[in-house]
Formats: structure tokens, C-alpha cells, sequence
């Protein structure tokens, strides 16, 4: 059993902070450029009563591209792998998380994979429920069931943000319509995607939900699983191969947790059987992933020899 102290958490965020200086916070979506750069905290989770925690943990922050994994994993719950894979593929991609390029050269046009926006996009297309609204919910749902935290919503401020300026992904979700790949009404769709990207939380919250990723979709006194097995194995892979955009191969190598992160500077992760992590630090590198988070996690994993390679 690993004997995690705080006093190695508050040391590594003062070593890891020091990074943020050389991040830009994301201005694509115009709420997200408020964050303060600066900001820096880490959760861990490991199955116990409390997380431990070191950093700006009073900061709640909003999913951005970690919401993919929620929406991935209730997509198969609701509809099964055959019907998920036949829309999205489960390929990595050397491209940027909002690239179109990939939707013309592919033959079937069919997003790469679920974890950049246009295969994210297709699967919440997939959500069952009578309406948007119906529809949300049942993702909150989900969340406030992994976190064991009724009050998780989302920021209807930073989703209207992202909602008016989304017009890179409503081209994507144009091209699939055509191809077959997606549906419904654009706007609905870019309306739901956006209020799931917005879903909030705080790293205490993350890592929870990280754990029960890694414990294979069990909570930590449920004896029923959240998520089914192989949906929980499903999830975690692609947390491996797609979960960094494309600096999943060095991300990998350097840190080998499974992870998955998001524009808002979050980044989740789950060791299997043992820790879920949490992170928060909005000042991101040139591939969109927190600086201070990726040091953060290098950090974590070389002290406690976490990498599962
Ligand atoms: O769709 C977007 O651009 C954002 N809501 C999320 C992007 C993000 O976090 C990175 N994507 N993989």
C-alpha cells in the first residue's frame, strides 16, 4: 500500500507553480480568459473518506474536453460498443483536438477517435433522452452519482460563452451531418455539448470521479459497479492513447498515468486499483494541456512509481 503524505503534495505544487508563468491561459472561449494563471491544486483520491490535497483547492473549474470521457462512457451504457463504434473510431491522432482535416481524408468520414471534438460531438448524439434537457440532466446525473456530490451543475456563463463563439465545431458537426455520422438539429446539439463542457467542479470532486474510473467503475463502498466493467476499461484506454490530445505518446512515456484534460486547465486521472488524481491549473502549454498539471503529474508519478508501463 503507497503512503501518500500531503507534505509531498504541497511540495510538489510550490516545484510544479513555477511553470505557470510560462502558460497562456485559453481566450478561444472567452469566459475561460478570466482564469488567473497563477492558479495551481492537486487531489487525490483513494478510496478513504477525504481526498488529500494541496494548492488552490477552493477553485472550481469547468470540464472542458474531461467532460468526453462522462459523455463516452454513458454513449456505451446507452447504447453499446457496436453502435458507438460504428459512428466514431479508436484511433489516436498526431492533429489538434479541433482539427476537420482527418473527417475529409478518412474513408468512412468517421471522427478518429472520442476524445477530440468531432468524435466527442458525435457521441453526445448518441445521449438517450426525450430532450436536450432530459438529456442533461442524465449526464449530471451520472457525474453528481461518481463525485457522491449532489450539487455538480454546470456554468450557464462559460457554456453561453462557448456557445456563441463555437463555430469551428458547429463546421464539424455540418460535415458529419452530411456524412451520416450525427442526426439532430445543429444547435441543439452545439447547445447540449457546451452545457456538458461547462459541467463544473472542484479537484476533490475530479479525483473521485478519477477513482471510480481506475477502480474499474466501482465507488468506493459500492459493491455495484457506476460504470460497467468493460465500459470503465473502454474509457480508460482510450484515457491512454487519445487522453492528452496530441502529446498523449510523450505524455505516456513521461508519466503513464491515464489521463484525460480539458481547456479549462483540469486534468483528470486514474491509476488502476489505486488513486483517482484531480488537477487544476488554467495556464495551459502550445498543445492545450496544463503546464503546471503536466508537471504536476511527472512529479506524482515518479514519487510514487505510479506509471502503469
Ligand atoms: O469544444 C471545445 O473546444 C471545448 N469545449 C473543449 C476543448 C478541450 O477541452 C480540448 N479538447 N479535446
Amino acid at each position: 500500500m503507497i503512503c501518500y503524505k500531503q507534505e509531498h503534495l504541497i511540495k510538489m505544487v510550490e516545484e510544479a507553480k513555477v511553470l505557470t508563468k510560462k502558460g497562456k491561459v485559453a481566450k478561444y472561449i472567452p469566459a475561460l480568459g478570466e482564469a488567473d494563471p497563477s492558479t495551481l491544486a492537486v487531489a487525490i483520491y483513494t478510496g478513504e473518506q477525504d481526498c488529500m490535497y494541496a494548492g488552490n483547492i477552493d477553485e472550481v473549474f469547468t470540464l472542458q474536453s474531461i467532460s468526453k470521457v462522462l459523455t463516452l462512457a454513458l454513449a456505451l451504457m446507452d447504447r453499446g460498443s457496436d453502435y458507438v463504434f460504428q459512428r466514431v473510431g479508436m484511433e489516436p491522432t498526431g492533429d489538434p483536438f479541433n482539427s476537420i482535416s482527418k473527417l475529409e481524408t478518412s474513408i468512412p468520414s468517421k471522427p478518429l477517435n472520442p476524445m477530440i471534438n468531432a468524435g466527442a460531438l458525435a457521441v453526445t448524439d448518441m445521449l438517450v433522452g426525450n430532450t436536450l434537457k432530459d438529456k442533461l440532466e442524465r449526464v449530471l446525473n451520472f457525474i453528481r452519482k461518481l463525485t457522491g456530490n449532489k450539487n455538480i451543475s454546470y456554468n450557464p456563463v462559460v457554456a453561453q460563452s462557448e456557445f456563441e463563439t463555437a463555430d469551428l465545431n458547429r463546421s464539424l458537426c455540418y460535415f458529419m451531418r452530411q456524412h451520416g455520422i450525427i442526426e439532430s438539429n445543429i444547435e441543439q446539439l452545439i447547445d447540449l455539448y457546451t452545457k456538458h463542457c461547462a459541467i463544473e467542479m472542484n479537484c476533490n470532486d475530479l479525483a473521485k470521479l478519477g477513482y471510480v474510473i481506475g477502480n474499474e467503475g466501482r465507488g468506493p463502498n459500492a459493491n455495484e459497479n457506476i460504470i460497467p466493467l468493460e465500459v470503465a476499461r473502454i474509457v480508460k484506454t482510450f484515457m491512454v492513447t487519445c487522453g492528452m490530445y496530441n502529446a498523449s505518446g510523450e505524455f505516456a512515456i513521461n508519466v503513464g498515468i491515464p489521463s484525460k484534460s480539458g481547456v479549462s486547465g483540469g486534468i483528470l486521472g486514474s491509476v488502476p486499483h489505486g488513486v483517482g488524481i484531480g488537477i487544476y491549473g488554467p495556464a495551459l502549454d502550445d498543445k492545450g494541456n496544463s503546464i503546471g498539471g503536466l508537471r504536476l503529474l511527472e512529479l506524482l508519478s515518479k514519487q510514487y512509481n505510479l506509471s502503469i508501463f
